[in-house]
């Protein structure tokens, strides 16, 4: 992971859940790594239904994700959890979150929570007005999530995608 700059957040425990099932010190740390980045996507792909990394276009979309993309884990001796966005369009200053995931085990703890606030937070560094996202039409759990925190739906959609969005303020 790279600590730079002060980016390193490490949080004490974790609130809510299940009882007990408070988890000790978690960070969060920026990954620059090409074979970490990978290796994390794939620790990670069993709640991405379908799975990202038997999609057809992976090694197109890794590529890109590799290139252009801000990647950020969530760890303690092992991964929780990662998020992978793109913050570079400056033309219309909107950030667009791509890959969002929190292991099984781990999800209702707020996990996924403070990595997109971290997202939030380095998107509006970065000068993004804008946070924008498409989901599975089928996956409620990311839309109350995605509304939860703040996102509404656009006028877009594809057949099985919808398009959300959020004023970065
Ligand atoms: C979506 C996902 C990232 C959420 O991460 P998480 O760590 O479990 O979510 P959090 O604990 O941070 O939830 C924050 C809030 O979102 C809402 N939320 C989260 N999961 C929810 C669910 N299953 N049903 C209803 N609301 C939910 C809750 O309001 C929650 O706050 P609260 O517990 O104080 O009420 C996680 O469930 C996941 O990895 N899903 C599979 C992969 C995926 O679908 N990714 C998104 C598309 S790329």
């Amino acid at each position: 992971m790279d600590e730079d700059q002060g980016f390193r957040t490490v949080w004490g425990g974790v609130t809510g859940g299940r009882p007990g099932s408070r988890i000790p010190d978690y960070c969060m740390g920026r990954v620059s790594d090409v074979n970490s980045k990978e290796w994390i996507i794939q620790e990670c792909d069993a709640v991405f239904h379908p799975s990202v990394v038997q999609r057809d276009d992976f090694n197109s979309l890794f590529r890109k994700i590799d290139a252009f993309g801000e990647f950020i884990a969530a760890y303690d001796s092992q991964i929780l959890g990662f998020i992978v966005f793109y913050a570079n369009d400056q033309r219309d200053g909107g950030a667009y979150i791509t890959l969002l995931a929190v292991k099984t085990a781990y999800q209702g703890r707020h996990i996924g929570q403070r990595l997109l606030n971290e997202c939030k937070a380095f998107s509006r560094r970065r000068g993004m007005k804008l946070l924008k996202l498409e989901v599975n039409r089928d996956n409620a759990q990311a839309i109350l999530f995605y509304e939860r925190n703040g996102f509404h739906f656009t006028k877009r959609y594809t057949d099985s995608g919808v398009y959300m969005e959020m004023e970065l303020l």
